[in-house]
């Protein structure tokens, strides 16, 4: 593992995910900050602003959601307003775990110092028993795209659509109020539509009551689009832990991350520290690994700006069409789970031979879960670069 311990280290990744902010279409804000609390200090996982720069700020001075509307886009809700009190008496939080809200998501310098009850997956590498983290079949990948709807979605969705592949869709409230209509096509088309946040601050920074408001608001939205309520989510960052999964648990929430290291790092991309090529790199070192697993794995991607957009459409996906005993399927359909809706089965269909079984529908997927043919081509690109140490390490931080 590379070291790199610096401020200054830091403060550069921060700096070239503000500059990512630019990328972002102007009618789709995305300005993250919450509400008390100060600027980013360090963004990891994804290409979320670090400071606010372009966009609406976050206006501190309390005013209800009027009716019909929701709270201010890539904002932490208000939790004094009155649909927000009505939500917190769903959650008896004399049941929840008592820690503090973290700093951005930051891990402390001492890790060690962390109570080995908080469970916080991202600094203690920590899962928890109900934790969705990987497919149970060998060979089976959970196919998932985070940050969505986005303007560039629809070239997603029409590639997937073309190899009649579904995949788990980890939607933000704020990006689905933006873009119902393509949230309405993602469900139309059988993709199976779960929760991630309202602002994509990390949760374990939030308050109790703020966790709330961030799931609530994000299920209403995709509720009033598509008339169901996803069952799954995924903590932005992956950065959840024991107070935080205990809140989602009494929301009726599953908790999705990915496998450990299954992070394609597409987000790096717009943020300026990976390439299309190092992450097509690193998804083919994987290749080599996959087939003595005891288990499939789910592989974090994303589909906000358009160069993850256009490495998952160009890149990784090409590859992994054509790679002979890979089975893609959604989180539900590798967990045998037909019913991903509080209100049952909704838009998605789930396949015969469930749990990563051997009827994929994919023309190139359609062989069994071992003996994955092309896998010697990955251990010849499994020199990972650089650059893709240096994050990963600043990203442990
Ligand atoms: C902030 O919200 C308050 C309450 O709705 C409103 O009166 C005020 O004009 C807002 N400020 C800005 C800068 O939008
Ligand atoms: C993504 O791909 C499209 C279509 O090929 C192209 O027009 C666009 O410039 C690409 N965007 C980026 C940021 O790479
Ligand atoms: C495979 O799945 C397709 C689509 O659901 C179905 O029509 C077909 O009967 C299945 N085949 C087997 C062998 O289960
Ligand atoms: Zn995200």
């Amino acid at each position: 593992m590379v070291h790199i311990n610096s401020i200054t280290t830091a403060a550069t990744i921060a700096v070239s995910l503000t500059s990512a902010l630019t990328l972002v279409s102007a009618h789709i804000p995305l300005t993250t900050h919450s509400s008390g609390h100060g600027s980013h200090a360090l963004e990891k996982r994804q290409a979320a602003p670090a400071a606010p720069t372009t966009g609406p700020s976050c206006n501190t001075t309390y005013a209800p959601v009027a009716a019909g509307s929701y709270p201010a886009i890539d904002c932490v809700p208000f939790t004094h307003d009155p649909q927000v009190q009505t939500w917190l008496k769903l959650v008896d939080f004399s049941k929840t775990p008592v820690f503090p809200p973290s700093q951005k998501g930051v891990c402390p310098t001492d890790k060690t110092s962390i109570p080995q009850d908080q469970c916080w997956w991202t600094c203690q590498k920590c899962e928890a028993p109900d934790d969705i983290t990987s497919c149970p079949t060998t060979g089976t990948w959970g196919l998932t795209f985070d940050d969505g709807p986005s303007p560039d979605s629809p070239r997603l969705y029409d590639n997937l659509l073309e190899h009649n592949q579904k995949a788990t869709l980890f939607i933000v409230g704020s990006r689905a109020v933006s873009l119902p209509a393509t949230l309405k096509r993602a469900y139309n088309e059988g993709h199976q539509i779960a929760i991630h946040a309202w602002s994509h601050n990390s949760m374990t920074s939030l308050t109790n009551e703020q966790i709330v408001a961030e799931l609530k608001w994000t299920e209403k939205a995709i509720f009033d689009t598509i008339g169901v309520t996803p069952i799954y989510w995924r903590p932005p960052f992956g950065d959840v832990d024991a107070r935080v999964r205990n809140i989602a648990a009494q929301l009726g929430l599953k908790t999705s991350i990915w496998t450990q290291d299954f992070d394609t790092n597409d987000w790096n991309i717009p943020a300026g520290a990976a390439t299309p090529q190092s992450v097509v790199d690193t998804f083919k070192g994987w290749l080599a690994k996959i087939p003595s697993m005891p288990h499939g794995f789910i592989v974090l991607e994303h589909d906000l700006f358009p160069e993850e957009v256009n490495v998952s459409i160009n890149g990784v996906l090409p590859v992994a069409y054509a790679t002979k005993g890979l089975l893609m399927q959604p989180i539900a359909q590798c967990l045998n789970d037909g019913k991903p809706y509080k209100e049952g089965a909704g838009t998605f269909k789930l396949l015969p031979g469930g749990s990563g079984g051997s009827n994929g529908t994919n023309p190139g997927n359609k062989n069994s879960a071992i003996g994955l043919g092309d896998a010697r081509e990955g251990q010849e690109v499994l020199t990972v670069s650089a650059v893709t140490f240096f994050v990963a390490f600043v990203m442990n931080l």
